[in-house]
């Protein structure tokens, strides 16, 4: 198998920076580069040691100046909402009425979801996101649409079928007997395919019936290790319907408690306005929150309070991703840029070093998939991305007066896009310069 050795200055974090200057949470390398074999990183660091690994007939990229960077992650996306983003609505259940429930229903045409899976990769590589945590629409096609296209590309990638069998048109309901066998049938064709996982998929306690939620809860005793992802608590019109709907549970966080859904890999997209009690019990159980700072701005949801899940005596795990087509831009550098003046407005700090470990390492960690992805160390996936702070003029014009390493993560943060990806590998091949 051919060997690709990628230069550039390498960056790759080891853990959470604690400081704006924690040097110890990440390996830096001014001349580095990143050895692959097979789709996985053998050896990375600097360029003369890994060099010195690598055979005669090893394929030499050199990015040079650009940074070498472990993918993004962006672990809550819709991808058949690619259609509908920045549609005008007042908040959430208005946007879902108006919008979104309509536009999913086009999801039944496998052919609709076949060129839009299409599509939404592009953006996936395009923007530097190497694995993301999908939702597809009711329908099985849609679901399947998304895997084929993904395993094509050989991306690592995590998505499921929302059950959702209420509260919305006769046309993308399902029913619990359904939803289960349908995600059933997309767990034994796709689940550990390459690299396709499947995530069980309640959309949200509005839109599934006492019933479904048992089903849910059956098929997460039945399958303990895969993912499971819905919304909670993003909106104070949606918490109260969720509390009439469920009137025996504590509290919104209680009803997903109750179907015992809660767990180290259940991912709750918003987790905005949580009580303390909430905040508990995700603590205890090691659920995920998902900071969407796009969608909560864009539809007005609320200010997500992550300094004080993150820091509370039980402190709650934390993602953070896009949310698209709530969420209204792909590319997770814009992300963690809103992410910043969320915390900004609550007088809480991210620094430049924590961005990026949020986006890399970070968000692996909070799938538990940080064995694989999310970092530029021997044994992972090589889902590889270049970045260069230079790639606007107005960037350019700002990197003149930038001497550090960290205030060239905020100017990328600050001012990039998707024009800041050079280049996106996928498991060592490149993916973006062959768009
Ligand atoms: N809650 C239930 N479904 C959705 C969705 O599609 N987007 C957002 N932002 N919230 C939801
Ligand atoms: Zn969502």
């Amino acid at each position: 198998m051919t060997q690709r050795l990628i230069r550039g200055r390498l960056l790759s974090f080891l853990d959470a920076p604690q400081s704006l200057d924690d040097h110890a949470a990440y390996r830096y390398e001014e001349d580095g580069a990143v050895l692959v074999e097979d789709g996985v990183i053998t050896t990375s660091g600097d360029y003369a040691t890994v060099r010195a690994q690598a055979g005669e007939g090893a394929i030499v990229t050199d990015h040079r100046p650009h940074l070498l960077s472990a993918g993004f992650i962006d672990p809550h996306i819709h991808y058949v909402q690619a259609q509908i983003i920045g549609s005008y609505a007042a908040a959430l259940l208005e946007w879902l009425n108006t919008y979104t429930f309509v536009e999913e229903q086009r999801f039944n045409d496998a052919e609709h979801a076949t060129r839009i899976s299409a599509a939404f990769f592009d953006e996936m590589v395009r923007h530097g996101t190497t694995t993301a945590v999908a939702y597809c629409s009711v329908h099985k096609a849609s679901a399947e649409a998304f895997f084929a296209e993904s395993h094509r590309r050989n991306m690592r990638m995590i998505a499921g079928k929302v059950m959702m069998d209420r509260n919305a048109p006769e046309a993308l309901r399902d029913t619990p007997q359904s939803g289960y066998d349908d995600t059933k049938a997309l767990i034994a064709s796709w689940h550990g395919k390459g690299r396709q996982h499947v995530a069980i998929t309640p959309r949200f306690a509005i839109t599934s019936s006492p019933e479904q939620m048992e089903m849910a809860q059956t098929l997460m005793r039945e399958y303990p290790d895969l993912h499971m992802q819905t919304h909670l608590s993003e909106n104070h019109a949606e918490i109260t319907f969720t509390k009439e709907l469920f009137p025996w549970c504590d509290d919104y966080t209680g009803v997903y408690e109750h179907y015992e859904l809660l767990g180290p890999k259940s991912l709750f997209g918003h987790s905005i306005h949580l009580s303390d009690r909430e905040a508990d019990v995700m603590s205890e159980t090691g659920s995920v929150a998902v900071f969407c700072p796009t969608s909560n701005l864009f539809l007005g949801s609320g200010l997500f309070d992550l300094k004080t899940l993150d820091e509370r005596d039980k402190p709650v795990r934390i993602a953070i991703a896009t949310d698209v087509g709530g969420g209204t831009n792909y590319s997770m550098l814009r992300t963690v840029d809103e992410g910043y003046k969320v915390l900004q407005l609550q007088g809480q700090r991210m620094t430049p070093l924590e961005s990026f470990y949020r986006i890399t390492l970070g968000n692996a960690r909070a799938l538990s998939l940080d064995d694989r992805i999310g970092s530029l160390e021997p044994g992972r996936d090589a889902d590889i991305i270049v970045l260069d702070a230079r790639a606007t003029p107005a960037m350019a014009l700002r990197m003149e007066t930038v001497g550090k390493l960290s205030e060239e993560l905020f100017l990328l943060q600050t001012l990039g896009d998707d024009r800041a990806i050079v280049e996106t590998y996928i498991a060592g091949a490149p993916a973006k310069s062959v768009l």
